[in-house]
């Protein structure tokens, strides 16, 4: 008797374990998706000034009223979305939060729900701990194309919600219009939900990001999450929200009540500040990222990795096979320790461990310094092996 059943069901995260390694052996770490370089500094202000001006009891549950605002003012502003910042927003500890409590909210046990793979690491666990079946749907390689049969053939009156993650996270495929209305469509098609994750949607290099819950016939049953995490350089104020119908927003915010009671109040009121920032701050974030991808591409083609240039997001997933026949796991730990470059093994991005053999993944998320130091790493890789 140690734990329940349902934690032996799923591991502990692997970027986490790589980003231990990395401490141990002082590699550079493009494991885990966090920024090295620091947030806006009139968010951080206003975030000293709420703590000062004694924000620090629990805020509204479901999200302080100017977030709210200013959450449902972006979407009015970018993507010409209609938001009703009463009764269709919940404020979560997290995009990673509100995919639970969604999940929680509205998918019984036994529902099946279609996720694309490869797929970020923590949609497997939050299936489980709804009780769900996951049905996977691969995004093929070499430039991570949606297999539309495949996604066809997917879909039944099982279906209870399919996971849109676009930009995509690990492939850094960015979805087009004409794959998002067939996803469109079939949802309408089989009664399913189309819960996105759009966490990335400000960092993209091509292709526009469309708003799955504006697309004809979708707001009713779109549930749109992103979150802060990534727009503003700041994982570690867990930010997030999900926009829902009114109907199911209720649901989500009685899970999110009794998961959390409520986000960080004072990040909240630094938060609203960030939301209304003007569109040169967005176009800025994609122009930063867009440097740190070239440095990056550059020196993974020059140790003779094999990758598609991603369209959005910042990772990217390599294969290693022609050079090296390790798998993916025993090849991070060795790149870690004797590169001294540290990245994620490919297997937690599939379902079938084998699918992700002969891949890793590099998050450029850093300073274009440090993407440097690294790619200078990277240039003695053939001599260590
Ligand atoms: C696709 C995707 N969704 C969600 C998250 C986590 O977001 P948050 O920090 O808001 O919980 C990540 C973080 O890497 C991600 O890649």
């Amino acid at each position: 008797m140690i734990a329940a059943k349902r934690t032996a069901t799923f591991t502990e995260s692997v970027i986490r374990e790589m980003t231990r390694i990395a401490n141990q052996h002082e590699a550079i770490n493009l494991a885990q998706g966090f920024p090295d370089f620091a947030m806006p500094q009139p968010m951080k202000e206003a975030a000293c000034a709420a703590i000062h001006g004694d924000v620090n009891q629990y805020a509204i549950t479901w999200g302080s009223v100017p977030l709210r605002l200013a959450i449902s003012e972006k979407y009015r502003k970018w993507y010409n979305m209609p938001v009703d910042s009463d009764r269709e927003i919940t404020v979560t500890c997290g995009a990673t939060e509100a995919m639970a409590s969604v999940f929680l909210a509205l998918v019984d046990p036994g529902d099946e729900v279609i996720v694309l793979e490869p797929f970020y690491e923590n949609y497997g666990p939050d299936a489980i701990l709804a009780g769900a079946s996951p049905v996977f749907v691969p995004l093929e390689r070499p430039s991570w194309t949606l297999d539309q049969d495949r996604l066809r053939k997917a879909f039944s009156k099982r279906t209870k919600a399919i996971i849109v993650n676009t930009p995509h996270n690990p492939s850094g495929r960015v979805l087009t219009r004409e794959e998002m209305e067939l996803i469109a469509e079939l949802c309408q098609r089989y009664d399913a939900w189309a819960i996105t994750d759009e966490i990335y949607e400000h960092i993209r290099y091509a292709g526009d990001h469309y708003v799955m819950a504006t697309l004809p016939g979708m707001r009713s049953r779109t549930i749109t999450i992103s979150g802060l995490s990534k727009t503003f350089s700041c994982t570690g104020w867990r930010l997030g929200y999900a926009i829902a119908p009114a109907e199911q927003t209720a649901a989500i915010r009685k899970v999110h009540d009794f998961l959390t009671v409520g986000a960080p109040a004072p990040l909240q009121a630094a938060g609203a500040v960030g939301m209304h920032f003007d569109a040169d701050y967005f176009n800025h974030l994609a122009m930063d990222y867009r440097a740190r991808r070239a440095v990056l591409v550059e020196a993974l083609t020059e140790a003779g990795f094999e990758f598609s240039v991603p369209q959005g997001a910042y990772y990217i997933l390599a294969d290693f096979s022609k050079f090296s026949d390790q798998d993916d796991v025993e090849f991070a730990k060795w790149m870690t320790k004797e590169v001294g470059v540290a990245t994620v093994p490919g297997s937690s991005f599939y379902h079938d461990r084998a699918l992700g053999r002969s891949l890793v993944r590099f998050a450029f998320c850093k300073k274009t310094e440090t993407l440097q130091r690294a790619a200078e790493r990277l240039q003695t890789l053939h001599a260590h092996l």
